[in-house]
């Protein structure tokens, strides 16, 4: 049993203004730092700190950026089909927030969208029926991968995010469960009405909880986020999908899962960063019970 995961590994350079720049416009940057980030970086390492044996498929520049390796091997990320790409940048986003928490944001997504068919091939060569594949839609490739997994009898989550219509419709009839939050979900109602043709559906819903619809059976399981006070939901939702893949994978039922990705998550917007921020088991643990106490 593993969590596979095509996906992108950003670096973030996180910039903290007193506001943003207009056009022609130079702002001094009152604050700096620099993280791992990426929906596909923060997936593997949500899924790796629930527990799970995690293989990261993605790419770098061919040179430098090691840390960024170090960051996702201490987690025990499997880095061994993280290709290091010539003549392409290592994914990156330049995050602006002002002081009133608005923010400004350039991705350049580089070596995340130029892995070869080859280089996908040779690493879902050892995909197999329990395993669980993980895609979003910042790197290339989606379709491919999707295509892969299930000729291996392994599910497929794909997180349609950022949004992409067409992403979507391509994906479709390869994926066992689609994953949006209510925004997503709202602009695919309004592309595609009527349901979906997918099996599943993970709809997240912010402080409102999350959701999981059966398409086939028309069951649904629901699960209310917990009361915190957040303080930065970047990477909530990448969360989220690490942590219920990484419970399903560890043969968790689907209320269960989504329990502990709820608990995960909400523990995630009580801190700043996104891969930092995401929680290891133990501390989910810890919340679980300590809801529990509180009844
Ligand atoms: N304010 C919040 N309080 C508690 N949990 C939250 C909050 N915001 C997000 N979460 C948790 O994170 C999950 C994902 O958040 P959501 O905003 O739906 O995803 P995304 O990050 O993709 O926009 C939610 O289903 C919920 O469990
Ligand atoms: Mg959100």
């Amino acid at each position: 049993m593993a969590i596979w995961n095509l996906g992108s590994i950003n670096i973030d350079h996180v910039y903290r203004l007193d506001h943003l720049p207009a056009p022609g416009e130079t702002v001094g940057s009152v604050e700096y730092s620099l993280g791992p980030g990426g929906k596909g970086a923060n997936q593997s390492v949500a899924a790796a700190r629930a527990g799970a044996h995690v293989v990261h498929i993605g790419a770098l520049a061919a040179q430098g950026d090691d840390w960024v390796l170090d960051r996702l091997q201490e987690d025990g990320v499997d880095v061994t089909h993280i290709a290091r790409l010539p003549h392409s940048a290592t994914g990156h986003a330049i995050i602006l927030v002002d002081s009133a928490a608005e923010n400004a944001i350039i991705v350049h997504a580089g070596a995340n969208r130029r892995l070869t068919e080859q280089q996908l091939a040779g690493a879902l060569s050892g995909i197999g029926p329990d395993d669980i594949l993980l895609i979003q839609n910042e790197t290339n490739l989606q379709v491919e991968a999707a295509q892969l997994a299930r000729k291996a009898g392994a599910r497929v989550i794909y997180s349609c995010a950022p949004f992409d219509v067409q992403a979507a419709q391509a994906m479709m009839e390869h994926v066992s469960v689609l994953a949006v939050n209510a925004h997503e979900a709202a602009q695919l109602a309004e592309a595609i009405p009527g349901d979906l043709p997918v099996p599943a559906m993970l709809i997240t819903k912010g402080a409102e909880g999350a959701e999981y619809r059966d398409l086939q059976s028309g069951r649904a399981v629901h699960q209310k986020a917990f009361p915190v006070t957040p303080v930065d939901t970047t990477g909530a939702g990448d969360c989220f999908a690490g942590y219920f893949a990484a419970e399903l994978d560890a043969g968790r039922d689907l209320a269960e899962a989504l329990r502990h990705a709820a608990a995960a998550s909400a523990i995630k917007v009580t801190r700043r960063g996104a891969v930092d921020a995401i929680p290891e088991a133990a501390e989910v643990l810890d919340f679980l019970a300590g809801q529990d106490r509180a009844g």
